[in-house]
């Protein structure tokens, strides 16, 4: 049995550590990925630090971008990275181009598809091509949260987000949606992939420095969220356009942080829908975090305000949006992404030596809340 490395969370709060994994031939409709590149994830300090959603020694890993190395039986639209030929169009000279096919996913549900290992085996349908006029580093930091912006607007939210889309403007194009965190990696791609679908009157809150930014891909106004009359600043603001904010984004889902400003401003009817797991403690370098999956107990939210908690692992279910397994990563994003309408995360690659020196450099800049309007990209196979 042919074995391959793989990065694993081995203990609560514990050092990371690489093992030998069992390498799995493709079966029907699967492909074998040689994964090079990764962007970590809160969820991966989540699990390392808090045990959220593991049995050690577990093998991480959300995000992935590789080479197709090997195809199972029934493949339809992913083939063997290959050498092709084409025409230098400047010089008129024939040339010869490695020309690689590259693709990235969100993967999550067992071991054999998880990204931080050097061989991955996959369901082509979580994985679309990386265009040719984006690097594999910056496709990467799309994946698991593009997936969850859909997710949550459509099953959360409630808004249809249709494929293609469509012409008219939709129903609430003009209402009032706050995104409670555009700077982190799921709220700059929910203002994007909002704005492409024509809704206008989206608030959201940040730092400062990114106000531009946020603003420049589809805010209409964003608030500091350190300010303590932030809650009031956008109640005055939305408030202008329509009664109170109906549709409200955590992005953030910190107990203290984004839940309790968020139940000054959520009346009743308005809906609030929190990315788990609601942050009560976060992990530091001295401390365990401290997490709770039951957003309704989590704030004093007022009487009628209708909370829900995102799980973006169940996006693949038919009964929720039966398009979106075909087609959410397969053909949506690379579209999105090759034709400029998402743009990536910044990124900052994580150096070292090894594999388990990157992977453990990445988790301890999570540790650390170094992550402002950025992600931790590192190489998983040279
Ligand atoms: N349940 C699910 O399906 C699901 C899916 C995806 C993500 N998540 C969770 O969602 C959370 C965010 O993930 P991510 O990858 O987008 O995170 P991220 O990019 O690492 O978030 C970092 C950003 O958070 C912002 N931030 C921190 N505290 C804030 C606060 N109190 N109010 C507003 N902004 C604040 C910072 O903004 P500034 O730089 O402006 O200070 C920073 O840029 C994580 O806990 C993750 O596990 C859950």
């Amino acid at each position: 049995m042919s074995t391959h490395s793989a990065v694993v969370t081995a203990s609560v709060r514990g050092p990371l550590e690489v093992i030998q994994v069992p390498t799995i031939k493709p079966s029907t409709g699967e492909v074998l990925v040689k994964v090079e590149w990764t962007a970590s994830t809160p969820l991966d300090l989540h699990q390392n630090d808090g045990g959220l959603l593991v049995q050690h020694p577990q093998v991480m890993g959300g995000n992935l971008a590789g080479t197709v190395v090997e195809l199972g039986p029934e493949v339809k639209n992913l083939k063997i990275g290959d050498k092709v030929r084409y025409f230098v169009p400047t010089t008129l000279i024939r040339a010869s181009f490695r020309h690689v096919l590259q693709v990235f996913g969100f993967v999550w549900r067992e071991q054999k598809e998880k990204a931080h290992q050097e061989l991955a085996t996959v369901p082509e349908y979580l994985l679309g091509k990386i265009p040719s006029n984006v690097t594999p580093q910056a496709a990467v930091t799309l994946p698991d949260n593009f997936a969850t912006v859909f997710h949550t607007i459509t099953t959360d939210l409630g808004l249809p987000l249709p494929w293609p889309r469509p012409t008219p403007a939709p129903k609430h194009a003009h209402s009032p949606i706050l995104i409670w965190g555009g700077a982190s990696s799921v709220g700059q791609y929910a203002l994007q992939i909002l704005k492409y679908y024509n809704y206008t009157n989206l608030l959201t809150t940040a730092s400062p420095h990114h106000h531009e930014l946020l603003k420049s891909i589809g805010a209409r106004a964003v608030f500091d969220y350190r300010q303590p009359d932030a809650p009031a600043q956008i109640l005055a603001t939305a408030a202008a356009a329509a009664g109170g904010v109906p549709l409200i984004l955590d992005c953030i889902g910190s107990q203290s942080g984004s839940l309790a400003p968020l139940a000054k401003i959520a009346e009743k009817g308005n809906r609030v829908a929190v990315l788990l797991p609601v942050i009560v403690r976060d992990a530091s370098e001295t401390e365990a975090p401290e997490y709770s999956m039951d957003v309704g107990a989590s704030a004093a939210w007022k009487e009628g305000v209708d909370t829900r908690g995102v799980r973006t692992h169940f996006y693949l279910e038919a009964s929720l949006n039966e398009i979106f397994k075909e087609k959410l990563q397969s053909e949506i994003m690379p579209t999105l992404l090759g034709q400029g309408i998402v743009k990536p995360n910044k990124y900052r690659i994580i150096e070292g030596k090894t594999l388990v020196e990157r992977a453990q450099g990445a988790m301890d800049a999570l540790r650390r809340k170094e992550a402002s309007g950025e992600r931790f990209v590192w190489r998983i196979s040279e």
